[in-house]
């Protein structure tokens, strides 16, 4: 199988600089790569936001904004591939490079691309691209729910969702730079129109290979499987 798997940055480096998380999560990342081509896109996390909210206080516009908060998730990828050995220590700025790097390697870390979306954007893009059969998106709620389960307890978790009621949900977040909703809503548009089966799930150690089996009755714990 052809997979991309989105880490958010608030996931992949919620112990930094400790790291134990990331080194688990790069084992997985080992050893789903033995059997399927693997793309990592991996997000920015609470440095990011630092960054931008900085930038943001001195005046810097959202595009700026977007444009440092690239930076990070790239220097979050090459730290995550620093721990992969099936992945090269090269973090492509182009999903051509990325595929010219997957003909040598097991394993692809990026980060972001270009501004106005989030890194689970380029995944779902990238998705597209090259035709992958999954898309996993690692996040820090184990599913999508009807509002925010943070802040209202009544939020109802959905088990499987329709491309369409995925972009209905997400539509009403925020796209401002370093905004954070559980899905961003240009990759629900590129899922809704790739038709890329996609789950998003809880990103804890042991999650994404659960994903990856295909096993309904364990993803349901997990996270929400989007089809058509
Ligand atoms: P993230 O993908 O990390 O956003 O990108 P996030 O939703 O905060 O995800 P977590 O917290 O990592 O799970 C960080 C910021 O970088 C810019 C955006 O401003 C985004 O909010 N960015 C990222 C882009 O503009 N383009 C990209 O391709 C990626």
């Amino acid at each position: 199988m052809k997979l991309v798997i989105s880490l958010g940055g608030s996931v992949l480096m919620s112990d930094f600089p400790e790291c134990k998380k990331m080194r688990a999560f790069a084992g997985e990342v080992e050893r789903i790569s033995e059997d399927n081509e693997v793309f990592v896109v991996v997000g920015g996390g609470r440095v990011a936001r630092e960054y931008i909210n900085a930038a943001r206080n001195s005046g810097a516009n959202n595009t700026l904004c977007d444009a440092i908060g690239i930076e990070v998730t790239r220097l979050n990828a090459l730290l995550f591939a620093s721990h992969l050995s099936s992945a090269p220590k090269e973090i492509p700025k182009t999903f051509e490079r990325a595929v010219e790097l997957s003909k040598l390697w097991k394993t692809v870390v990026m980060g972001g691309t270009f501004p106005g979306h989030t890194t689970d954007a380029t995944a779902a893009l990238l998705a597209e691209y090259v035709n992958a059969d999954l898309l996993l998106n690692a996040t820090s709620v184990n599913g999508v729910y009807s509002d925010d389960p943070f802040r209202n307890p009544d939020a109802v978790k959905y088990e499987r969702l329709s491309p369409k009621q995925l972009v209905d949900i997400v539509v009403k977040g925020e796209i401002e730079a370093g905004s954070s909703n559980v899905f961003d809503l240009l990759a629900a548009k590129v899922v809704e129109r790739s038709r890329i089966r996609t789950i998003i799930f809880l990103g804890e150690p042991g999650n994404i290979e659960k994903a990856v089996s295909g096993n309904f009755d364990e993803i349901k714990k997990i996270g929400t499987v989007v089809e058509p």
